[in-house]
């Protein structure tokens, strides 16, 4: 091609290169824009329901804070919080029953939100000052500590709880107790996790978790633990299941969940 022709190629090359950076900007400020929006309509959506639960709560004369704690918190963050309401006292009480308030060691829970299992264990007789409790949300924490002053409370992401806790406790946990929405997380992840507690539990020590879900939490044939389910708790609001996981005394078995997960 000759030089002109080419240098005049050139030039109208780089004139839809602007046009298309003009254009991809333009595109840019769109999104952003509709980001804004959605993200107002969000909190305005959160606002009404708050308003709309205020004025039940004064029409029936009665206090429901913990719940529209919850709300709001799940509005904004669905997949963390899992799920709309507090446990239920019922599904509260069903997952402590399975630790016992005579053993030894700290108790740990996860993701205790604003505390209807705390209270549940404290109620079986877990004396406050061995609790753990291993909480992500910043408002629920401070609730955790009005509540419960005689707890240790970590404000962190349960998902490392080796880093979290491997120099705060002193002796291994009694107990791990869990309300993390674990199923939203990849199998590796809830593997790594029950893991990290097992190595931080005393051998035998239960791991205790709830789930909405008809699955378990953790699949059954693993090998590696011994798993135990309740029934079915219909009296909760979405219907609960709690799963508890022990670690088995068999070495070979041991390995399985470290190779699936290394
Ligand atoms: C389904 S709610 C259960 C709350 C409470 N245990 C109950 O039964 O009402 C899940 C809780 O786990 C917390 N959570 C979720 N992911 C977490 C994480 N990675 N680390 C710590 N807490 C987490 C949420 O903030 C929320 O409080």
């Amino acid at each position: 091609m000759p030089l002109p022709a080419l240098q005049k190629f050139e030039r109208k090359i780089e004139r839809q290169i602007r046009l298309l950076e003009a254009r991809k900007y333009l595109i840019e400020r769109k999104i952003d824009r509709q980001i804004r929006v959605f993200e107002r309509k969000r909190g305005d959506i959160g606002k009404k329901i708050e308003e709309q639960i205020r004025q039940f709560e004064r029409k029936k004369g009665i206090r429901l804070d913990d719940e529209v704690r919850f709300i709001r918190s799940w509005i904004e963050r669905p997949l963390t919080i899992g799920a709309v309401t507090p446990s239920g006292k019922i599904l509260a009480r069903a997952m402590a029953r399975y630790v016992d308030p005579a053993s030894e060691g700290p108790v740990v829970e996860l993701g205790p939100g604003t505390g209807p299992v705390t209270e549940a264990l404290v109620q079986a007789g877990v004396a406050p000052s061995r609790l753990v409790l291993v909480e992500f949300n910043s408002t629920f924490c401070r609730i955790l500590h009005a509540r419960f002053p005689e707890a240790t409370l970590v404000q962190g992401d349960a998902y490392g709880l080796r880093r979290l806790l491997a120099s705060l406790l002193l002796q291994p946990a009694a107990a791990v107790v869990s309300g993390l929405p674990l199923v939203t997380k990849p199998i590796r992840q809830r593997l790594r996790l029950i893991r990290d507690a097992f190595d931080l539990m005393l051998p035998g020590a239960p791991f205790v978790q709830f789930t909405y879900s008809m699955a378990a939490p953790l699949p059954k044939q693993l090998g590696g633990f011994s798993v135990e389910a309740s029934k079915r708790i219909w009296m909760n609001l979405p219907p609960a299941r709690v799963w508890v996981y022990r670690r088995s005394e068999d070495r070979n078995q041991k390995s399985e969940i470290r190779n699936r997960n290394d």
